[in-house]
């Protein structure tokens, strides 16, 4: 018997580890069991005359007691575990997880509704790139060339000094261009999108927004047609009792071209802060699409005829909820958005 394997057992025991009540039994039978490695000192124990046994006596009897007490400890840490987590997930009078849920933008609430409200009056949704070029959204448009609208100043050119240079689309008017290209009459599309302008950013202008573009061409097409549409979706949008107004405007692309006001949904048309004492609000442009437009997309302008028209989103949004700082429709502020929230608790 040698001292040093005694102090080998006593470390061996004091560092034991267990995770399960297996484990702590297997420790168990290794050290203590019949032919465990301290049962088996206490054999040899016997076997050694007077002086051994009073050396190796009581340092033996501390052995047995060392594990008999690490082996008890072990027991009752680990049931204590496993008891407690029995409970916990057993305890069904917990509160359950809160699920907040998203909810959609205020810009894309509007968007939907608009889109809705054109679906049912026949019109089907386009889509046009976000970075185009000068022809799409100048030129095929009726811009003459140096128009002010074709100056860096306003628009974000991403390839300059070339005839036909690369942009980031000023209006979702180009997607009408694309329409025709690619259409015969009768055409009858709305046009959502992003677009982008090179503005300061204030409350009142941003880099970036969105519009909703409409075109309807067909044989004798009137004016007439066009402002029976934007009086309906006038009605749809800000309710039935809701009037407009054109006043004459001037766009390239449209030819008599006007922009619309619906009487002030908050006042009644009796004058307030938010339609600044006029009654009205200004919605959107429109117009009879000019024959240069139809004609440089390939359509027949004798015989076709065509309105347009395209409206902000985020000014149909402030009119709709006086959120009159447009800076907050990109800030992505949890509280601004919450207010647009239909989320439920689940
Ligand atoms: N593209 C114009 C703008 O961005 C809006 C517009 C006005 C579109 C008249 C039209 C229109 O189709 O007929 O300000």
């Amino acid at each position: 018997m040698k001292q040093e394997d005694i102090e080998k057992l006593v470390a061996a025991i004091r560092d034991l580890q267990c995770k399960t009540a297996k484990d702590i039994e297997d420790a168990r039978v290794r050290f203590l069991g019949k032919k465990g490695e301290i049962t088996a000192l206490f054999d040899e124990f016997r076997t050694l005359d007077k002086d051994g046994k009073r050396e190796f006596g009581r340092v033996l009897n501390d052995l047995k007691q060392a594990a008999i007490a690490k082996i008890e400890e072990l027991k009752s840490n680990t049931l204590d575990i496993a008891a407690a987590s029995v409970a916990q997930s057993e305890d069904l009078t917990m509160p359950g997880d809160r699920m907040e849920l998203g909810s959609r933008h205020p810009v894309s609430i509007v968007r939907q509704e608009i889109v809705d409200i054109f679906r049912k009056f026949g019109y089907d949704v386009a889509e046009g790139p976000e970075l185009e070029d000068d022809y799409h959204v100048f030129e095929a448009l009726n811009f003459p060339p140096n128009h002010p609208a074709r100056d860096m100043q306003d628009t974000f050119f991403v390839s300059a000094g070339h005839p036909n240079p690369l942009l980031l689309r000023t209006h979702t008017s180009s997607v009408q261009v694309r329409t025709m290209e690619k259409m015969t009459p009768p055409i009858r599309v709305i046009c959502p999108g992003r677009v982008f302008r090179n503005e300061a950013i204030s409350a009142r202008a941003h880099c970036i927004f969105h519009q909703v573009e409409g075109l309807y061409i067909d044989e004798g097409v009137t004016f007439a047609d066009l402002k029976q549409a934007i009086l309906l979706f006038a009605r749809e949008m800000f309710g039935a009792d809701s009037q407009i107004r054109m006043r004459p405007s001037y766009f390239p692309f449209t030819e008599p071209s006007a922009e619309v006001d619906v009487s002030c949904n908050i006042c009644k048309g009796k004058g307030c802060n938010i339609c600044k004492g006029t009654g009205w609000l200004e919605i959107l442009g429109c117009g009879m699409v000019d024959p240069n437009v139809l004609e440089a997309s390939g359509i027949d302008s004798k015989k076709y005829s065509g309105f347009a028209f395209g409206m902000g989103i985020e000014r149909i949004a402030m009119l709709k909820w006086q959120v009159n700082d447009l800076r907050h429709y990109f800030e992505n502020d949890l509280r601004f958005l919450r207010e647009f929230s239909t989320a439920v608790e689940v």
